[in-house]
C-alpha cells in the first residue's frame, strides 16, 4: 500500500522505516532541510539502535523516500500517518498541538482525493474530533476521514514495537474505512497474533495518554516507598524485587532511583491533567500531580546526596556525572533527569564533568556550561564524587579499582540503583543511593 508518513522525528522516521519494511510504500515528509538530507541519504539524525539498518535498507530499495512537500504528500497517497511531536506547551502544563495543526492545515486544501488520516502522535482526548471538524472545513470536494492509531513504541527499542507491538489500537469514527485499511497495514503483525483493539477516537486517545500515566505512577510509587525506605532504613530494591514477583503487580517500571524523563512521561501526565481540568474532571487526575512531585523530588534528592558525600557544600568541588540521556540506548537528552542534576549542582558552586556514550552532542547543545569528557575515567578524574544516573551498559562493567585511583575521594552515588554495592564497598568506596 502506499502511505505517507508526516513528521519524521524518533516516532516518525521509526513509523516510516518499518512501515517500508511490511512491505509498504512510503513517502516520508520532514519539514527541517537539515534532518530530511540526512534521512534522504539513508542516516538516522539521532540514536536508535536497528533504525539505521532498516531505513538504508528502504531508502535504498527505493520503498522510502522523503520529502518536504506537502504537495508530493497529497499526489503520492490516500493514507496518510500524522507523527508530529506534541510538546508541552511553554509556561503551561497542556500539550501544544501547532503542529499536528499545521500538518492538517497544509494537507487538506491540497486532497484532490478522499484521504484517510491517522494520527500516531499523543494528543489529548478529543483531538481526533475537533480535527475532523476542521477537516470537513478545509476538504475541497474531497472527503476525509481521521482516525487515531496511537503509537507505544520506546526509545531504544522503537523498531521492535513497531513491528512487534504489544497491541495495536485504532480509534475510528462509525461508517469510515479506517480499520479495514489499518487492517491491510498492519495484516502481517495481526497475523501473527497481536491483539487489535478497535474502539472510538476518544477511547483510543485515553488509552496512550493513560498507560503513559500509569507507567510514570508505577515509577513515581516506588519512588516514594525509596522515601519510606530511607527513613526506615529499608531496602528499596529488594521491596520492589519482592512485589514484583506478584504477577498482579509486576517488576517491570519498578526501579527506583532518579526518576523519569524524557520527551513523553512527563508531559504526557502534565497535557492529561490539563485536559482533564478541561473536562470538569481535574479531581480525577490530582494523584498525578503528586506522582510528578515525586518524581521532581528525586532529583533535587540526588543533588543533596552529592552535597552529603562531599562533605555539606558543593563549593569548589569536583563532580563526575555518568549518564546524561533520559535512558540507555538513546542520545534523547529531553527533560533528563540526569543533565538537570548536574546542573543544579554545577549552580551549587561544582566543577561538573558529564560523559555519555551516545549523548555529547545533544547535551552540549543543551548545556553548553557544563564541562564533557571522552571517558567515563576521565570524567571521574580528581573527582570527588561520582554520581551514576543513566544506567548505560558500559557503566555496569566499571572496575571499581580502576576508578578509585582516578579520583579523589571515593564517593559514589548510584542514581540508578543499578550497581552491586558490595562490590564497591569491598573497593573502598561510599556507595550511596
Ligand atoms: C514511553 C513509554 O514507555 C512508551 O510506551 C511510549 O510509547 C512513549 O513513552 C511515548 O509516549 O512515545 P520512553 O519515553 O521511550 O517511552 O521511555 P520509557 O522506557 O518509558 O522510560 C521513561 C523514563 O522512565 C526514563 O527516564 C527511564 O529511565 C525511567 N524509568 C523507567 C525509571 O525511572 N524506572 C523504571 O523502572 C523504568
Amino acid at each position: 500500500m502506499r502511505m505517507v508518513v508526516l513528521g519524521l522525528g524518533y516516532l516518525g522516521a521509526t513509523h516510516a522505516a518499518c512501515m517500508a519494511e511490511l512491505g509498504h510504500e512510503v513517502l516520508g515528509i520532514e519539514v527541517d532541510p537539515e534532518k530530511r538530507e540526512q534521512l534522504a541519504a539513508g542516516v538516522v539524525p539521532f540514536y536508535e539502535p536497528g533504525l539505521p539498518e532498516l531505513l538504508r535498507k528502504h531508502i535504498d530499495s527505493g520503498r522510502l523516500t522523503v520529502s518536504g512537500s506537502y504537495r508530493d504528500a497529497a499526489e503520492f497517497a490516500d493514507v496518510f500517518f500524522i507523527a508530529v511531536g506534541t510538546p508541552q506547551k511553554k509556561g503551561e502544563y497542556g500539550a501544544d498541538l501547532q503542529y499536528v495543526d499545521a500538518a492538517i492545515d497544509e494537507l487538506i486544501p491540497l486532497l484532490t482525493r478522499d484521504g484517510l488520516i491517522l494520527g500516531k502522535s499523543t494528543v489529548p482526548v478529543g483531538t481526533a474530533q475537533r480535527l475532523s471538524d476542521r477537516a470537513a472545513e478545509l476538504a475541497k470536494d474531497v472527503d476525509v476521514e481521521i482516525a487515531w492509531n496511537p503509537e507505544f513504541l520506546r526509545e531504544g527499542y522503537a523498531v521492535k514495537d513497531t513491528l512487534q507491538p504489544d497491541r495495536l489500537v485504532l480509534g475510528r469514527f462509525a461508517g469510515g474505512r479506517a480499520e479495514s485499511v489499518s487492517r491491510d497495514i498492519y495484516s502481517s503483525i495481526i497475523d501473527s497474533g497481536t491483539p487489535f483493539i478497535i474502539t472510538d477516537p476518544p477511547t483510543a486517545e485515553l488509552v496512550k495518554t493513560s498507560a503513559n500515566a500509569f507507567l510514570a505512577t508505577k515509577i513515581s510509587f516506588i519512588n516514594a516507598i525509596a522515601e519510606v525506605c530511607d527513613a526506615a532504613g529499608a531496602d528499596v530494591k529488594a521491596i520492589a524485587d519482592a512485589i514484583g514477583y506478584d504477577s498482579r503487580i509486576g517488576r517491570k517500571f519498578l526501579n527506583a532511583g532518579i526518576g523519569f524523563g524524557g520527551g513523553c512521561l512527563p508531559k504526557d501526565i502534565r497535557a492529561f491533567m490539563a485536559r482533564a481540568g478541561e473536562l470538569g474532571a481535574a479531581e480525577a487526575l490530582t494523584f498525578l500531580r503528586e506522582v510528578d512531585n515525586v518524581n521532581m523530588r528525586r532529583r533535587t534528592r540526588m543533588v543533596e546526596l552529592a552535597r552529603e558525600v562531599c562533605g555539606g557544600t558543593l563549593l569548589g568541588k569536583r563532580v563526575a556525572i555518568l549518564g546524561a540521556a533520559f535512558k540507555p540506548e538513546s542520545d534523547d537528552v529531553r527533560d533528563s533527569p540526569a543533565l538537570n542534576v548536574a546542573g543544579q549542582i554545577q549552580l551549587q558552586g561544582a566543577s561538573v564533568s558529564v560523559y555519555d556514550p551516545k549523548a555529547m552532542d545533544n547535551s552540549r547543545k543543551l548545556f553548553p556550561t557544563l564541562d564533557y569528557s571522552s571517558s567515563a575515567l576521565e570524567a571521574c578524574d580528581q573527582a570527588d564524587a561520582m554520581l551514576l544516573l543513566t544506567e548505560w551498559q558500559e557503566f555496569l562493567s566499571l572496575d571499581p579499582a580502576e576508578l578509585g585511583k582516578r579520583v579523589r575521594h571515593k564517593n559514589l552515588v548510584d542514581g540508578r540503583m543499578c550497581l552491586n554495592p558490595t562490590v564497591w564497598e569491598s573497593a573502598g568506596w561510599n556507595y550511596r543511593v
